[in-house]
């Protein structure tokens, strides 16, 4: 039997009670009611300093563990807040360290989290981001806004749509795994 698809969340705020830690665990609970097991790096592991082009021996050991992190899981959840109209500097610096080597291939589902009633500005350039480094973005993905209403009213009809999102993210994560595996499979059962 295979191992369960592995997914690890990066989230881009290091706010305590953040709303964007709130959206990225409500997927990964979602991901692991289909089997998945997941993991979210804490904020200490993503409270990085910044990346500044050093050279490679000199990467601090928090970068190095991250990777590894990174290497081992099938996919990412990326979660950012909206900042400025687009995403934090904590996520971004955090992808700017993983670098396109690792982040080539990865399957990734993303998350954008913002006060106001739009978070597309992060999500399209999270996903642009991640397509710039090669990574394979899900067409699934999850954007909350109005987050102070959404999770503090849970039960109001917006939010319910909203969370919803969340679910199908985490729905489709560990499936866009097992389908991608599953081509590569029969593809090289053919050859
Ligand atoms: C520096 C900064 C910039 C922000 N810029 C935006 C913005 O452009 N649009 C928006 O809707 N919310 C903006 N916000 C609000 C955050 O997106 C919102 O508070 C979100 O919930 C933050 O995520 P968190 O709860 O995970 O910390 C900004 C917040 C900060 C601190």
């Amino acid at each position: 039997m295979n191992p369960p698809v592995h997914i690890l969340g990066l989230c881009g705020s290091l706010r305590p009670g953040s709303y964007t830690r709130q959206a990225a665990t409500i997927v990964l609970d979602a991901a692991r009611a289909e089997g998945a097991s997941t993991a979210l790096a804490s904020d200490v592991e993503l409270n990085l300093p910044l990346c500044d082009g050093r050279p490679e021996q000199a990467a601090p050991g928090a970068v190095i563990a991250l990777r590894e992190r990174v290497r081992r899981a099938d996919a990412l959840l990326l979660a950012t807040p909206e900042y400025c109209g687009t995403l934090s500097a904590v996520l971004k610096n955090a992808i700017e360290w993983i670098g396109p080597e690792i982040l080539a291939g990865k399957i990734i589902g993303v998350v954008s989290v913002a006060a106001s009633t739009s978070a597309d500005g992060s999500m399209v350039a999270l996903r642009e981001l991640c397509l710039r480094e090669g990574a394979w973005v899900i067409p699934a993905r999850a954007s909350v806004p109005m987050a102070e209403r959404v999770f503090g009213l849970p039960d109001d009809e917006f939010s319910r749509l909203v969370l919803a999102h969340l679910h199908a993210l985490g729905t489709a994560l560990p499936e866009a795994v097992n389908r991608i595996d599953q081509n590569c499979t029969s593809r090289g059962s053919r050859s």
